[in-house]
């Protein structure tokens, strides 16, 4: 009873921010992300009756008992489908620094979909799985596929028609991303925590959502139409929307740090120079800058300069999920 799968992270065009279920994870807006090339979680599961718990290990160590018990409330669902009650041991490792500011509960919460559901016997397909690892993040139901994916957020109550599916594959259209790594310095306000502030007390939140389905829309037509110009200015200005919104919350947060706003500058300059660059930051102070293959040494030297910067990785469009 033991299965091994690997996941990529992805990171966000149209952002997902708020959530209308918050158990079911069901999410107010559509979102649109890459899946990236160069960072993945590799998870192996064993299901064995002779486990009084789950146990947790990541990156070689034990777990603590917050993940832990996330873990366990996960497995728990894949145990009620499968009819089965055995607990596991999870190895999980990310070829990343997991304090390296990148998000990697979309590739974990999309490798245990996986390796969790074969290991106990279940043969589930990519649309069952972006479901399932849709409930242990919802941003994970996107690191299924590889390439450009979509999250169609749903109408329905129970969440049978909110998953990910794939709008072009990554050897499509070849894009450069360069992410950026300006702090490892944990956030201290979650993505989970972030955007249920928002949704109660922010008075900017409606105007995200009076905006954020034609920002799909728009983006996802630049995507099909190879629009690059079009679809950086629209990821950039519904990223600068989306933060905007967490700082008309109670009490207020804001994800930036000073180099956050180096690098959006020096971004901004090198557009204004004829380099078509254009910015993209998650829930947190890194980040992701778009451009096209022919300019990505030119885009990443300029931001390897700015003083605060502590690393850039360059990568691609990368895969979906994989099974060892
Ligand atoms: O899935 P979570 O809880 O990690 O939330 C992700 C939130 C953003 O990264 C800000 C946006 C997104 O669509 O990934």
């Amino acid at each position: 009873m033991k299965a091994t799968a690997r996941a990529h992270t992805n990171i966000a065009l149209i952002k997902y921010w708020g959530k209308r279920d918050e158990s079911l994870f069901l999410p107010m807006n559509n979102s649109l992300s890459i899946t990236l090339d160069k960072f993945h979680t590799t998870t192996a599961v064993e299901f064995c009756p002779c486990l009084p718990v789950d146990l947790f290990i990541m990156n070689n160590q034990l777990a603590s008992s917050t993940e832990m018990a996330r873990i366990t409330h996960f497995l728990d669902r894949v145990r009620g489908m499968s009819g089965k009650s055995w607990h596991a041991v999870v190895h999980s490792t990310n070829n990343f620094p997991t304090a390296a500011g990148f998000a990697s509960s979309a590739s974990g919460y999309a490798a245990l979909a996986a390796a969790s559901t074969k290991a106990i016997g279940l043969d589930l397909g990519n649309k069952a799985l972006s479901q399932l690892a849709r409930l242990g993040s919802g941003s994970a139901c996107r690191s299924i596929y590889g390439g450009y994916v979509e999250w169609q957020k749903g109408e329905k109550n129970d969440g049978t028609d909110s998953f990910a599916k794939p709008v072009l594959e990554g050897g499509d259209w070849d894009l450069s991303i360069v992410s950026v790594l300006v702090t490892d310095t944990p956030k201290t306000v979650s993505s989970r925590e972030g955007m249920k502030r928002t949704v109660e007390t922010s008075p900017f939140y409606s105007g995200w959502l009076d905006s954020v389905e034609a920002d799909f829309l728009h983006a996802k037509e630049a995507l099909i139409h190879h629009d690059f110009e079009l679809l950086g200015s629209i990821i950039e200005s519904n990223a600068l929307k989306m933060h905007a919104t967490t700082l008309g919350a109670n009490p207020p947060f804001m994800y930036w740090n000073s180099a956050t706003l180096d690098v959006i500058k020096e971004v901004q300059s090198l557009r204004s120079g004829g380099i078509q660059a254009y910015f993209t930051i998650d829930a947190g102070p890194n980040v992701k800058v778009l451009c096209q293959p022919k300019d990505e040494q030119a885009v990443r030297e300029s931001l390897e300069k700015l003083p605060n910067v502590q690393n850039t990785y360059l990568c691609h469009p990368g895969p979906g999920l994989t099974y060892l």
